[in-house]
């Protein structure tokens, strides 16, 4: 998992809770680089559950709902490094666009990022599905970081699982205007 994912989440640690929490969370961890990230460098994603769990640990709140939080936060983060893949008219077209044009484009970057599959299907003008598929199970993730598209693009929608299979490793989400 690129590095960057790793420096934006302790970013929005220390943002929310606090510079203690952070070093909190790298002491407690056990983490494989002791807790240093660089932005270009790969580590294991293991690492980011170790964390996301010590938080929802320290704080209370459960890891998918920590995911999501996060995965909001993160789409602001690569709309800016990234702002030719957000030109779209609207979120479902977007959407449409991540397993086609976006994720490719970035493994053409980085030809080490672990990324997901997705199978997209555009229902009507208001619901669309979109099936995760990755052995990393960070479909919550996923929500958020489509919550974080749909401010974007100035949409209201309601992200719903609605199957889960493999453990996790295959969820279908069923994205709604509302
Ligand atoms: C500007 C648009 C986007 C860019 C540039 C982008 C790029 C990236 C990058 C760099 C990673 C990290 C890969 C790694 O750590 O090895 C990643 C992971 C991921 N992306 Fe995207 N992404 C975008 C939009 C989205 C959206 C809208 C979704 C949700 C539907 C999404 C779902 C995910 C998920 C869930 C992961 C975590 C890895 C996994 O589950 O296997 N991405 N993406």
């Amino acid at each position: 998992m690129k590095g960057i994912v790793f420096t934006e989440f302790l970013e929005l640690v220390e943002t929310e809770f606090g510079m203690e929490v952070v070093q909190q969370i790298i002491d407690e961890c056990e983490l494989d680089t002791g807790g240093v990230y660089t932005s270009v460098g790969t580590y294991s994603h293991k690492d980011m559950f170790k964390m996301v769990g010590k938080l929802s640990e320290i704080k209370g709140v459960p890891v998918p709902e920590l995911l999501a939080v996060f995965g909001e936060y993160f789409f602001t983060t690569l709309k800016t490094k990234y702002p030719i893949f957000v030109e779209k008219p609207n979120l479902f077209s977007f959407l449409n666009s991540i397993d086609q044009y976006i994720h490719p484009e970035v493994l053409k970057l980085y030809p080490e990022a672990e990324l997901p599959a997705f199978q997209a299907e555009i229902k009507s003008e208001n619901e669309m599905m979109l099936n995760y598929m990755s052995s990393r199970k960070m479909s919550d993730l996923a929500i958020g970081l489509i919550k974080g598209a749909a401010n974007h693009f100035k949409e209201d929608v309601d992200v719903v699982k609605i199957g889960e299979e493999n453990n996790g490793q295959t969820v279908m989400l069923q994205i709604k205007k509302i």
